[in-house]
């Protein structure tokens, strides 16, 4: 079977060459796919992509057209996939759902310290000489209530850490997770209560017609001015312009992301010498009160190994013609 990685990016590719070990003939290629690009896929009966490329009803059309059978994602969310279309052209798909809850978890709370504490104020003052001390003033995390909207793979793993700093946390999730409660004294509440008693709060659910702009004036409206938030699964479960309104407004203290609301076309890629023409990612980036990386949370030696190994083991499964344990059913449907 032959092989085709939409966006692949130079680090990525010496993990994919070793988990493959010469069994699949592979194309690498750096291009996102899109309605442009469907094209290359002529000659390949399975593609990997990413959480930047776009498989929706259009593309995916393409892609059945053009003999492609298989579709394994080299990323734990799939809302830049549509589902029911690819079912309904008899395309299989798979995610990578749990190749390091860990590295997506403590890029979280990196995040979280790093605006808490104003590390990217203090590196960018010393960087001048200013040894000051004055524009750098944070809290301590013990005793802190910490919210948590999603306790899956990556928030049952934030709840663990977050526990270790000696916070109280509350969650919020559609299925309650038991062990987090008795091992952790979780107390499972609704959004609402999570905005309206946390000091931090953390995104951690997928981007479903659900939780797109779950985060929006009206939670804005209920959270502590000190709170900080922190999202690192997907820019439009954040609306962005309730945002910059909360933060010139001071309704929350900071805001910290790895993902944004229209990543297509600017992340993924350096864009220093053109700029970028996304007015609201613009202000955000004005902010001192926010500190956005550009979806690095995956990017771990362990994660990339492992998603590298999930990716060849689901072409396995549907090559042996056995159940593929990461793939999407209809129960799966989002966006
Ligand atoms: P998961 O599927 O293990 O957990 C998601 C949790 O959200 C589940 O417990 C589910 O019940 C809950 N949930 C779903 N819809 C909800 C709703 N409407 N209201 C309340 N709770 C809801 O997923 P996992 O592995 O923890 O990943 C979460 C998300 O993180 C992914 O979907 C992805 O978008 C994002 N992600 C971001 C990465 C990055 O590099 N920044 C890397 C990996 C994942």
């Amino acid at each position: 079977m032959k092989l085709l990685v939409y966006s692949a990016q130079d680090f990525e590719i010496p993990f994919l060459k070793k988990a493959n070990s010469s069994r699949y003939e592979v194309k690498y290629i750096p291009d996102a796919l899109d309605t442009n690009t469907a094209i290359k896929a002529v000659g390949f009966e399975a593609i990997s992509i990413f959480s930047g490329d776009d498989a929706c009803l259009v593309v995916l059309e393409k892609l059945r057209d053009l003999g492609v059978k298989y579709i394994t994602l080299r990323s734990a969310g799939y809302n830049n996939i549509q589902i029911k279309a690819a079912k309904r052209f008899g395309l299989k798909v798979a995610n990578a759902p749990d190749y390091s809850p860990h590295a997506i978890a403590e890029h979280t709370v990196a995040l979280l310290l790093a605006l808490n504490r104003k590390i990217h104020i203090a590196d960018r003052q010393v960087r001048s000489y200013n040894f000051e001390q004055k524009n750098l003033l944070g809290f301590d995390m013990l005793n802190k209530t910490f919210g948590i909207i999603g306790t899956g793979r990556i928030g049952s793993v934030l709840v663990q850490i977050m526990n270790g700093f000696g916070c109280k946390i509350l969650a919020h999730d559609l299925l309650p997770n038991k062990k987090l409660v008795e091992r952790y004294g979780v107390e499972y509440v609704d959004s609402e209560v999570i905005y309206e008693r946390s000091d931090i709060i953390s995104i951690n659910v997928p981007l479903t017609n659900k939780t797109h702009y779950m985060v929006s004036t009206e939670a804005f409206a209920l959270m502590k001015p000190e709170v900080l938030l922190i999202n690192t699964a997907r820019g439009a479960i954040v609306d962005t312009k309730a945002l910059i309104k909360a933060l010139d407004g001071k309704k929350i203290a900071g805001y910290a992301a790895d993902v944004y609301e229209k990543e297509k076309g600017i992340f993924f890629k350096d864009n220093s010498a053109q700029g970028i023409a996304d007015d609201p990612l613009k202000t955000l980036l004005a902010y001192d009160n926010v500190l956005i990386t550009p979806h690095q949370a995956y990017v771990t030696k362990e994660a990339l190994n492992n998603i590298a190994e999930i990716t060849f083991e689901n072409l396995d499964s549907w090559v042996k013609g056995e159940p593929c344990r990461n793939e999407l059913g209809y129960e799966t449907l989002v966006l």
